[in-house]
């Protein structure tokens, strides 16, 4: 670290993401106490746990007058969870919402005549990812029409409930005596009496759609009477939301909201019903075409940053990639994907929502207990032991480990390799700090046994700092289970809550290099929800323990 102009200096802007970090111990030296300092992270930087203690100390100390500033989101979260007060720096380049002709909603709506052409277009529009909304004046498929639907087409249909959360590939129909509206991506009733003479009324409804929805909304004006939902077009498509409609003279006599709308001149399209059907076919993102754009996207993921998660669960997968498009700001994947692909801190803002990192010490408390009862009696005739945790996060089932052989007294003849192929969450479990809170929290069968747990931390405020003892003998370092290979002969390994997002060819896969690296009488545990199935993987270890999710090599 280079400081120039010591003397002036008020503000620190760090944007590195270096491993060693004795520059660290430069900035102590010209801390001075009584003046003022604001030290800005924008990079996302690992900090070793010297600098995480060092900065939740003087932040705090009233002798120093010192803010933290930190954009990336990791780093942010990293602090308040360990309560080290600190602001959010905005990101100064926002991503352009890149505009698109998809729809996520689809409004299909009108009165006498319109139920056979929403039937139709229901049958013939394959299942996909948009949420479809019926608002119709007269019930024909009376109180019944959401069973209909699901007899007579691929779609699972509901009438609106007020408080429901609007979800991709559900018809949603607007009940009777009420207007149907969204806010905040939840549908809300309300009692609001007639509108263009109807209740529920079109011009509620898709109003508020539009204004919700704007460019990825589409309403589809079907047959009836009156005038309801052509009354404010022009608001609806100065959101950027598309209107279009049948020919009149396929509604016979009921011609009239068909003929209101296309006379505003603000209807984009009028279609026969199979014009309709392609139309929308070729702006909604059906599962296949889904589910093949994102393995493409896999493919050159790979081959770009050689990361592999072509056979994770796939529908997981995209939903994950579709919650960083939200928070990114890209509505299409083309968009989004490209940006991933050629900007590596897009693709590091994918990384850590696709490595979900949820863990906690002594998760699963009955594995621990049985390992404790009867896997480490055995396992003490060893003179050495080696146990490995595969896919740790941040460290706290390595550190849980490591208290139980510690009450065992076999602490000092084992060494547990921890690993993730997560480089950012490996740092923090490298730091052993965490919040208080989490080890007040944690449950163990009596009283003694969390006495012990406890005494293994010591405790900077609301930081929980692990033992040295611990750390010596946890060695941590990334290790990828799709890509690397077996890492020694382990008489222990746990992998909880990792193989729940593999596809069975991966879980397969990993369970042998797991087979691989167990000595002949070693043992694996894995997570609650996660159990053995493929046949002759099956066949390669022995289950001990169903409840506590405890196997033996076979
Ligand atoms: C939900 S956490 C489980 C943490 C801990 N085992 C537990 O049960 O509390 C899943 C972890 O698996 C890691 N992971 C996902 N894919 C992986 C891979 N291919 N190789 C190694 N680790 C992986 C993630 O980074 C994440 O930290």
């Amino acid at each position: 670290m280079k400081i120039f102009h010591k003397d002036g200096i008020d503000t620190i802007i760090i944007d590195s993401d270096i491993d060693t970090q004795d520059g660290f111990d430069r900035l102590k030296t010209f801390i001075k106490e009584g003046k003022s300092y604001k030290i800005e992270f924008l990079s996302n930087i690992t900090l070793q746990q010297g600098v995480v203690l060092y900065l939740a100390e003087i932040v705090q100390n009233p002798k120093y007058n010192i803010k933290i500033a930190i954009k990336h989101p990791f780093l942010s979260s990293y602090f308040h969870k360990l309560s080290i007060k600190h602001e959010k720096l905005s990101s100064l380049l926002t991503h352009k919402k890149i505009s698109h002709e998809l729809f996520d909603v689809i409004l299909l709506s009108g009165s006498a005549g319109s139920y056979e052409y929403i039937m139709y277009i229901l049958q013939n529009l394959p299942i996909n990812k948009a949420t479809i909304v019926i608002v119709q004046h007269i019930g024909e498929g009376s109180k019944h029409l959401h069973e209909i639907i699901e007899i007579k087409t691929p779609y699972k249909a509901t009438y609106i409930n007020d408080g429901m959360v609007v979800m991709p590939k559900i018809v949603y129909i607007a009940p009777p005596n009420y207007q149907s509206i969204v806010e905040d991506g939840v549908f809300r009733l309300k009692k609001m009496g007639n509108v263009n003479f109807a209740e529920p009324s079109i011009t509620v409804t898709m109003n508020s759609l539009a204004s919700h929805y704007r460019d990825k909304f589409c309403a589809v004006l079907l047959c009836g009477y009156g005038a309801d939902g052509t009354t404010s077009l022009k608001e609806v498509t100065d959101y950027g939301s598309k209107v279009v409609t049948i020919e009149p003279s396929l509604c016979h006599d009921s011609y009239m909201i068909v003929k209101h709308a296309i006379e505003t001149g603000h209807v984009s399209f009028i279609f026969n019903p199979n014009e309709l059907i392609n139309y929308l076919k070729e702006r909604v993102i059906s599962e296949q075409k889904e589910e093949k754009i994102v393995k493409e996207f896999l493919d050159k993921l790979y081959e770009q940053y050689g990361y592999d998660f072509r056979d994770y669960q796939i529908q997981s997968l995209i939903r994950r990639i579709n919650t960083c498009m939200d928070k990114v700001g890209i509505g299409d994947y083309e968009g989004f994907f490209d940006e991933v692909l050629n900007n590596k801190s897009t693709f590091t803002k994918l990384f850590f929502e696709l490595s979900i990192n949820v863990t906690q010490f002594i998760r699963q408390p009955n594995s621990y207990e049985y390992l404790k009862e009867h896997v480490l009696p055995y396992l003490n005739n060893y003179s050495h032991l080696k146990m490995w945790c595969a896919g740790v996060a941040s460290g706290e089932e390595a550190y849980s480990l490591a208290t139980l052989l510690d009450s065992k007294k076999m602490l000092e003849k084992s060494i547990i390799y921890a690993t993730d192929f997560n480089p950012y969450i490996l740092q923090i479990a490298k730091n052993g700090l965490y919040p208080k809170k989490q080890i007040d929290d944690v449950t163990l069968s009596s009283i003694e046994e969390i006495n012990h747990f406890k005494s293994l931390f010591s405790f900077l405020g609301e930081i929980a700092i692990v033992d040295k003892k611990l750390q010596k003998n946890v060695h941590f370092f990334t290790h990828n289970l799709t890509t690397d290979s077996s890492i020694g002969e382990f008489q222990l390994i746990i992998c909880k809550n990792v193989l729940i997002y593999f596809n069975e060819k991966l879980q397969k896969k990993v369970l042998r290099l797991f087979y691989d690296s167990l000595s002949l009488d070693g043992y694996l545990v894995l997570g609650q929800s996660e159990t053995i199935v493929d046949f002759e993987t099956k066949k390669l270890f022995k289950l001990i323990s169903s409840e506590a999710k405890i196997y033996q090599r076979a």
